[in-house]
């Protein structure tokens, strides 16, 4: 079996990655916005670059020219030397339905949005950027659906098993980029279906929850059984496949972005991110690729990252939606009883079980070979005594960050002769993982009791029983461990994650080139993204005008920090009271974000200042956005109209002033309710906002004033409150002592 659970993100740099034997790297030349030249006559002008580099050879110039960026922005990939290279390319992988009943849109065929009509949605074309799609799941089925948009200009692009004839009027556009792939991995390294087809998984996943059709009767080996469907069935779908197994490289990335914004889609959705720190925007493919498509109206979104601690959070610039993974209240679980009769419950998508009862022991006991007992309580492959551990139920470890995989630590048990696994990992004992033999994942707590009954019986024994669907059965939604966590390593002034969405254990087609399966139960941000991609997508049927950034806005500014029980969501694994860094606004509400109120809009010239507030040069800020603009009248990081407010470094007062557009009633009238910070006095200016007219907006000032130094980031939140809505942002302090200075 493949990639499951999470899958990790890795984003090794290209320079790490190489062999040091290679004379030559591939690079990306990036030469800002298109300015509306002949895209042949772009093509010339790359080849004159790189003859000028390769000193006139126009083989050598021809043959190290990988990829031309031609439509929605300049520049060129190709293999340069250290010194010909201006700009280097990174590696990238993957991060690795019951979450919209959940969220509480229900339906089957089209998901309706009470006084809404969401017919709109066969209009609203959802670009993937993943591993390509498995066009035959019955999710990507066209039954009914009208013929394709008018203006839609992307192509179903011919490969292995994949022809023009393959798309269909769900899947209406399907490309694949190898280039810089096979230019950075061997370039003999065979890759399964070279063409947009997934031979991974993940693409038909991600695509399935955002746009999936209604499949009935959908389960894994027959957990979770029943009606299967994404948020928006009826939406269109074009594939962009830049993942292979699981590296994608910055090259393919930003040909993807390029074709994607010109072959029209009105999303753009990325399972898929560096590793943190995130270097910066201007080196960073995403940023840069999601710049262009969110200046020409295009909305992105992409996931936090799967590393989990604080300030590991990627995918930070200001103009992407960022998505946060949590927990839905669907659980599985397998049942444990022990010899005493205590049981107990651990996670597991295992659905084998034991027949009777087994002696238990703790790996440790089981070692063998050169290993140590502490070694071999992991689990580790050959670390085993076959004849120790045959016919046994073992405890065994999983250490909190390994990568070590824990579907591999089942096989080893299961290959030693084991008949049973209880798996002792606290940081993501909530991950569901499909397990060959009887077994389960529990915490410390449950793991210590178990490891003390064997210790303190003459014959302990147990039984693993097989798993279980259960819903309802904790306080949910929670902030997943895995997900990665605030603050912002690049820019302190932009609040990331931006909201949390559905990502533990989630069903959703599959390919079946991978473990012959048509469906599969995945963890990660990568599950939490399309989740935000598909709410997006109704928001576009509904209001098809609607910039990126007031769509980001109504999303932010409509989740909510409570749980379905009406107390604050907590952060796992220990349950902690989640805060911003965790959950940023909240957990998105897909039947709320149609109606915000208020809107904290921004244009791409936002960005612009926002990039110069950050220290961009003129000739760094041309590159990355038009030709002409400059960095004269500089701003503050704090100024972009942002929906969600953070001063990371308040000396004795700051002010932010923020901006609302009206999109509700055209009288309305909203007023301030604040939750200060602790220590922060927090007031706002005007309290009161009369609206007189929909596309009005106002400006109001919020001022912050540390009473008391904060050792440590503080939180509390700012809405507007109307008769009809709440227009929430949080507001994030860190107030630094004059006197110690110490926190930098
Ligand atoms: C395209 O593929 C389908 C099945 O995938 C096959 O029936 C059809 O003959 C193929 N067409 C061409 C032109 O290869
Ligand atoms: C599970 O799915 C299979 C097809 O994939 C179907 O035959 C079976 O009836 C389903 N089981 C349940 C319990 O829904
Ligand atoms: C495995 O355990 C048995 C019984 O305790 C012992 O005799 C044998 O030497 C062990 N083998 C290895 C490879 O450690
Ligand atoms: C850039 O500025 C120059 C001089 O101000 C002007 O002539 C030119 O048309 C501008 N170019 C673009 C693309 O706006
Ligand atoms: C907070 O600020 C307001 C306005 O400046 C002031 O009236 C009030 O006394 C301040 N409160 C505290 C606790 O400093």
């Amino acid at each position: 079996m493949a990639s499951l659970a999470k899958v990790q993100i890795l984003f090794l740099s290209l320079c790490v990655f190489l062999a040091p034997s290679f004379s030559s790297k591939l690079y990306v030349v990036y030469m800002g916005s298109r300015s509306g030249d002949d895209p042949d006559e772009i093509l010339r002008q790359h080849h004159q670059i790189l003859n000028d580099l390769h000193r006139g050879s126009v083989e050598e110039a021809k043959d190290s020219h990988v990829y031309s960026y031609r439509h929605a922005f300049r520049g060129f990939a190709a293999r340069l030397t250290e010194e010909q290279a201006s700009q280097v390319a990174g590696k990238r992988s993957l991060h690795t339905t019951h979450s919209w009943d959940f969220m509480g849109l229900l339906g089957e065929e089209t998901m309706e949005v009470p006084g809404y009509s969401t017919k709109n949605q066969v209009n609203v074309i959802i670009g993937f950027i993943d591993t390509g799609i498995w066009p035959e799941s019955p999710s990507f089925s066209d039954a009914g659906m009208p013929p394709v948009p008018a203006g839609w200009r992307g192509r179903c692009q011919p490969g292995e098993e994949f022809n023009s004839s393959t798309c269909n009027r769900k899947v209406i556009g399907a490309r694949y980029y190898l280039n810089g792939y096979q230019a950075e991995e061997e370039q003999e390294k065979i890759v399964s279906y070279r063409s947009a087809r997934d031979s991974v998984g993940h693409g038909s996943h991600t695509s399935s929850i955002a746009a999936g059709r209604f499949v009935d009767n959908m389960n894994y080996s027959g957990l979770a059984a029943g009606g299967a469907r994404g948020g928006v069935p009826m939406a269109r779908v074009a594939v962009y496949k830049t993942c292979w197994r699981s590296a994608c490289y910055d090259v393919d990335l930003l040909a993807a972005f390029d074709d994607a914004i010109r072959d029209g889609v009105n999303i753009i959705s990325l399972s898929l991110g560096g590793d943190s720190p995130q270097g910066d925007y201007f080196s960073d493919a995403i940023s840069i690729g999601a710049f262009h498509a969110v200046s020409r109206g295009v909305v992105v979104v992409a996931s936090a990252g799967n590393e989990g601690t604080p300030g590991s959070v990627t995918n930070l610039a200001p103009w992407i939606i960022t998505v946060g993974a949590s927990s839905t209240d669907r659980d599985f679980i397998s049942d444990i009883v022990l010899g005493n009769g205590a049981h107990f419950s651990g996670e597991s998508l295992s659905i084998s079980k034991m027949h009777a009862s087994a002696s238990i022991i703790s790996a440790a006991e089981a070692y063998g070979g050169y290993f140590t007992p502490y070694q071999s309580s992991y689990c580790l492959e050959s670390s085993l005594n076959i004849t120790k551990v045959k016919g046994k139920v073992l405890v065994c470890r999983h250490a909190g960050s390994s990568t070590e995989s824990k579907l591999a630590k089942g096989t080893v048990v299961k290959d030693a002769g084991g008949v049973g696994m209880i798996l002792i990992d606290e940081a993501d004992k909530d991950v569901a993982i499909p397990f060959t033999i009887p077994a389960a994942i529990v915490g410390n707590r449950v793991g210590y009791r178990i490891l003390s009954y064997i210790k303190k019986s003459r014959k302990p024994t147990s039984i693993i029983m097989s798993a279980k669907t259960i819903i309802g059965s904790r306080s949910a939604p929670q902030v997943a461990p895995f997900s990665s966590k605030g603050p912002n390593a690049l820019t302190p002034e932009i609040l990331k994650p931006d909201v949390l969405a559905p990502g533990l254990n989630i069903l959703a087609a599959w390919s079946p080139a991978t473990a012959n399966m048509n469906f599969n139960i995945l963890s990660g941000t990568s599950m939490a993204c399309p989740h935000v991609t598909g709410i997006v997508a109704l928001i576009k049927s509904v209001h098809p005008s609607w910039s990126p950034s007031a769509i980001k806005s109504a999303i932010m500014t409509t989740a909510t920090t409570w749980n379905k029980h009406q107390k604050p969501i907590r952060a796992g694994p220990d349950g902690r009271k989640a805060n911003p860094f965790d959950l940023g606004s909240g957990f998105v509400r897909p039947k709320q974000v149609l109606d915000p109120g208020l809107v904290y809009d921004a244009t791409p010239s936002d960005y612009e200042a926002f990039l110069c507030s950050i220290g961009y040069s003129d000739r760094k800020l041309q590159l990355i956005t038009r030709d002409n603009s400059t960095c004269s009248s500089k701003v503050s990081t704090s100024a972009l109209n942002y929906p969600s407010i953070t001063v990371p470094n308040l000396k004795s007062s700051f002010s932010v002033i923020r901006t609302v557009t009206n999109v509700g009633r055209p009288l309305s009238v909203y007023k301030a309710v604040v939750y200060p910070p602790a220590g922060i006095n927090v007031t706002v200016v005007p309290k009161r906002l009369v609206f007189y007219r929909y596309g009005q907006k106002i400006s109001f000032t919020v001022n912050f004033e540390a009473t008391a130094p904060t050792r440590d980031y503080v939180f509390g939140s700012l809405s507007w409150r109307s008769r009809r809505s709440w227009v929430t942002t949080p507001l994030v302090v860190r107030a630094l002592s004059s006197r110690s200075g110490l926190q930098m």
